[in-house]
């Protein structure tokens, strides 16, 4: 089999497919939940000072990791050292087994949704629609029910358009499909911005709520200690937040990156794929705010009682909204949808090759087969979140794998690049490469990101330990929430001791590693 690395055909065509995968169903509903919960224009602070400390930084390390090992995540780790390999098959793991399992059937609803827009088939009750007649939601997550025939056939499409781009080699897969995807996904967007900036209602929200700030939530130096742990929690999501939202610890962005050619400015790409995102979350904003305005002006209820979080503002509160435009509900709906699913294809797809990539890298096997196999085994593995709990069992697995599977895989990573290989030997790597890191970046992914990476586990596990999340028992909480995070540890461990293909493995000693360190 050929070792030979396939590789972008233009720098461009990696941006696209980088940010592609970032920007994804989060940037619409995660953030602009979070805005307005964690004090409008204030949270922006927070927002960008953790896209500075932790979201440049590191992708630097995944870009320029990625870039120097000229491989996946395993190949990467086991590179720097043969301990460190289980760390690089966890992240994928992570990213195949914790994530995409459910974010298929996410895109799956969206699908449904895109089709439900032609004639507004949520009718006058989008809530009870999507829970009783869409989802027929179960009574608990402890009463599965039986599958969802509509949910998992969309779910179905999904995997197999995922198969269908991931099939073939990087360039004639994945990066033809962003070149193609993103400028839709943008067009629809810009269109959606503009569209809910004029309608009834929407100015006075988007100054009210969306840039107005409230700096008590994010005032860490209050005298008041209620205020101060509040605001301690702000902090800590909008380091979740950054993330989540830029695909970081999930190994994909070293994937990625180990098919960029050996003269690439590593900096600069990382901080274009950073600030392209965030600014789509920002722009993305004014269009939440703006229809969840208008909703509110039409119906008479406080902005507060409008917005939602999570899934319900974009199936519950949307449909609301669209029903209640003066025109062309069908082709806001239309537009609005398929402006979701394409934002999730594109992580989707980044998703199935962080692991697809890991597999051929160990094993050198051929790349079709791989990810027909993988698509395969993810379809029957999502079918699960397909079934009348299936909520319920998203929502678990969401929150254990980012808060807890997420955060430990970017720690890890930062404490193994800033102190094993060091991260003064990367650094010089990249800044040979253009764009000079400055040395203040060794600070940061040494000490200044794994300690606010430590704090954000703290309270996370403070915050469950204190009480269940959500409405649940902690025997479901531990069965699908701490399961999920069993399993992919399970599975990260079992290949971690299979065998690597003899050629795979490189010379884990540089020399040129010393000099680079004086
Ligand atoms: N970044 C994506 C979003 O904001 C989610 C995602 C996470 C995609 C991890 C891929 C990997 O929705």
């Amino acid at each position: 089999m050929s070792l030979e690395r396939s590789s972008w055909k233009s720098n461009f065509g990696f941006l696209l497919a980088a940010i592609g995968s970032a920007i994804g169903l989060g940037n619409v509903w995660r953030f602009s939940y979070m805005a307005h919960q964690y004090g409008g224009g204030a949270f922006l602070v927070p927002y960008f000072v953790a896209l500075l400390v932790a979201g440049v930084p590191i992708m630097i390390i995944e870009y320029g990791l990625g870039h120097r090992e000229k491989g996946s995540s395993p190949l990467s780790f086991v590179n720097i050292g043969k301990k460190f390999e289980s760390l690089g098959w966890w992240m994928p793991v992570v990213a195949m087994f914790g994530i995409m399992l459910y974010y298929s059937v996410v895109i799956g609803w969206c699908i449904n949704y895109f089709f439900y827009s032609f004639n507004l088939a949520w009718g006058g009750d989008p809530q009870g629609f999507f829970f009783n007649q869409f989802l027929q939601l179960s009574d608990s997550a402890a009463d599965i029910g039986g599958i969802r025939t509509p949910i998992a056939a969309a779910t179905l499409f999904v995997w197999i358009m995922c198969w269908f781009i991931c099939y073939r080699d990087i360039r004639h897969g994945i990066e033809k499909a962003s070149v193609i995807f993103m400028p839709i996904l943008f067009l629809l967007t810009i269109i959606l911005v503009f569209w809910s900036l004029f309608l009834d209602g929407a100015s006075d929200a988007i100054f009210n709520h969306y840039l107005h700030a409230d700096w008590s939530k994010i005032n860490l130096l209050s005298a008041d200690p209620g205020v101060r742990s509040e605001a301690g929690k702000v902090w800590a999501a909008a380091f979740g937040q950054i993330f989540f939202t830029l695909s970081l610890g999930f190994g994909i962005m070293i994937t990625y990156a180990s098919y960029l050619p050996e003269k690439t400015d590593i900096g600069k790409n990382a901080f274009i794929t950073c600030l392209v995102n965030c600014l789509y979350s920002f722009v993305a904003g004014f269009a939440v705010f703006g229809i969840v305005g208008f909703m509110a002006q039409s119906q008479g209820v406080p902005f507060e009682d409008a917005i939602k979080g999570g899934p319900q503002l974009a199936f519950v509160v949307y449909p609301q909204a669209i029903s209640l435009l003066p025109s062309m509900n069908v082709l806001f709906g239309v537009i609005f949808f398929l402006m979701l699913v394409i934002a999730g294809l594109t992580s989707g797809i980044s998703l199935i090759e962080a692991f697809a990539c890991a597999i051929t890298d160990k094993f050198d096997w051929p790349r079709g087969k791989v990810v027909t196999v993988v698509c395969v085994v993810g379809f029957l593995g999502s079918l699960i979140f397909t079934t009348r709990a299936g909520l319920y069992l998203l929502d678990i697995a969401d929150h254990f794998i980012t808060n807890y599977g997420l955060v430990i895989g970017g720690l890890l990573e930062c404490l193994i690049i800033g102190w094993i290989l060091k991260a003064t030997v990367l650094r010089k790597h990249i800044s040979r490469l253009g764009t000079i890191i400055p040395p203040f970046w060794d600070v940061l992914v040494k000490f200044i990101t794994p300690v606010i990476l430590v704090y954000l586990l703290y309270l996370s596990l403070a915050g469950d330990l204190a009480e269940n999340y959500g409405d649940y028992s902690t025997n479901q909480l531990i069965l699908y929430g701490v399961g999920s995070l069993l399993v992919c540890l399970a599975v990260a461990l079992g290949l971690t001791f299979a065998p690597w293909n003899p050629e795979k493995l490189k010379r884990r000693h540089r020399p040129e590693d010393d000099e680079l360190l004086t």
